[in-house]
Parts: structure tokens; sequence; C-alpha cells
């Protein structure tokens, strides 16, 4: 068995062979990528993804020590980072190191993300100098969506200095790695080059230093809508519906239960 890599580890991954990782919200999906990624993300796009929220902006706390904790029961060699869901770090430093501590002692997470650029770096110094690995978000940062005024491309011509600077003030802070959301490809090998540590890419540049997706869109059982970015490798959503178009029939055919479902009076071999 192999142990789950520390922040130091992924950091030190910078440049070299690209890092997987994918969202996770429950233990089965813990498992089922827990050999193929380096680390697991729990993201606040659970809301979205399983509490049918229309952003993210209502999860709380509670929703991701509990979807937290389910993730930590699936994984054995992938390294859990949580994202710190919307209000629970904004507000001062102080409040951020209480909810990442909570988050990280409830679910056993190794480190947590938030998003924010140069308005956070204070609070992602303030947590790394605490003990509390910080994984940066910039680019698309969804929390924000109500200020960004939608999902649109980020750093976009003059906004690229801007998006640069977000990612050498996060890395200047002290976190071990930055997701870019949703940015140009150029940008992003930009900032790839600039910065000492890995750039994990959605939506940015196959140049990045890892790549993360939403494991249900993925799958295709996160319909609801395709952002570009996304990739799909199976149809679940579609597959698992079909199936149950099937059960439905067979129920009311009364073909299921067949023979090999139902019980006799007597066990096999007795009597
Ligand atoms: O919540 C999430 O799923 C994320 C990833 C898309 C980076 O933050
Ligand atoms: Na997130």
């Amino acid at each position: 068995r192999k142990t789950a890599p520390l922040p130091d580890d992924i950091r030190a991954r910078k440049g070299g062979e690209p890092l997987v990782s994918l969202t996770a919200y429950t233990t089965p999906m813990a498992q089922m990528m827990d050999e193929h990624c380096d680390f697991v993300l729990v993201g606040d796009s659970v809301g979205m993804v399983l509490h049918g929220l229309p952003s993210t902006l209502g999860v709380t706390m509670e929703m991701m020590i509990m979807h937290g904790q389910a993730v930590a029961r699936g994984l054995r060699q992938a390294m859990m980072v949580i994202d710190m869901p919307f209000g629970s770090y904004e507000e001062s430093p102080q409040q951020a190191f209480r909810n990442a501590a909570r988050l990280m002692a409830e679910t056993g997470a190794g480190a947590v993300k938030l998003e924010g650029g140069t308005h956070m770096a204070e609070t992602i110094a303030f947590l790394v100098a605490r003990g509390i690995p910080v994984m940066a978000h910039v680019g698309l940062t969804p929390q924000s969506i109500n200020t960004l005024g939608g999902y649109k491309v980020q750093g976009r011509d003059d906004a690229g200095a801007a998006l640069m600077a977000d990612a050498q003030a996060v890395t200047e802070a002290g976190a071990f790695a930055v997701v870019l959301e949703k940015v140009p490809a150029n940008l992003a090998d930009q900032i790839t080059a600039e910065v000492d540590i890995p750039t994990i890419g959605i939506g940015a540049s196959a140049g990045c230093d890892g790549q993360i997706l939403v494991v249900d869109d993925m799958l295709g059982l996160f319909t609801a809508f395709k952002a570009k970015f996304v990739k799909r490798y199976a149809e679940l959503g579609k597959e698992g519906e079909a199936s149950i178009a099937r059960y439905a029939r067979e129920v009311r055919t009364r073909s299921f239960p067949g023979p090999e479902h139902i019980f006799a009076d007597q066990a096999p071999g007795k009597g």
C-alpha cells in the first residue's frame, strides 16, 4: 500500500509528470479514483452536482464535513483536499483559520482549497504559518459569480496581468499549488512558466502541471449543462436512465423478479 502524498510532495511535482485529480463527494466515488489520482478534491461543486443547488453559494460547512468524511473513508493512497465553502473564510484570516482547522480535524483532509488571488494572499499566509496547507484557486472563482457577472473566461486581454499577479501572490503567500479555472491557454502556460508551484488546470491548458475535472461531469452523471472544458469519458447518466426504464418495464410486465431472484420454501440441500 502506498501512502498518500503530502502537500510538499505535490509541490515537488512542479514541471514533472502531470498531476491527476478529480473531485469526489462519496465513498464509492473516492474508492473508484483512489489508485488513479494524486489528489482528490472534495469540491464545493457538491452543492450543484449532488444537492441540486443553483450555484456553490449555498454550500455549508456541515455539507463539506459530511461529504469530506465520506470521501476520507474511500481513500488510501490519494491525498484529500477539501474546499472551504462560501462565507467560511473571506471575513478575516482568523475566521479562515477556525473553519479550515475544523474541516481538517473533522474530515482528515490533508489541505484546504480556497478561492481568490491577491486579496486572499494574507489569509493564505496566515493559514500556512499555522499548519494548514493551502491550495489556491484563481481565474474563474465560482463563489464570486455574482460579482464576476457570469461564468466567463477570465484573464483575457487587459485582465491577463491581474490574473498573473493573482497567481504570483498566492505563490508568495505559501500556497502549495494553484487551480487555474477557465483561463486562456497561453496565459495558463505563462503562469505555469512563471510560478514555482504546480498549476492545476480546469479549462486552462494541457501545459499545466496537472488537471482536475468534476467527476460527475466526466462520467456524464451531471447533465444539467456541460462546460466546454468538460470531456465526457462516459455517459453513465444515460445508461442509468435506460436501466431504470428497463426495470420499470420488467416490473410492470412481471418479468422481474425472475426465478433466480426469488426464494423457495425450503433451503436447497435441506430436508
Ligand atoms: O468545487 C470544485 O469542483 C472545484 C474544482 C472544479 C476545481 O473547485
Ligand atoms: Na470549488
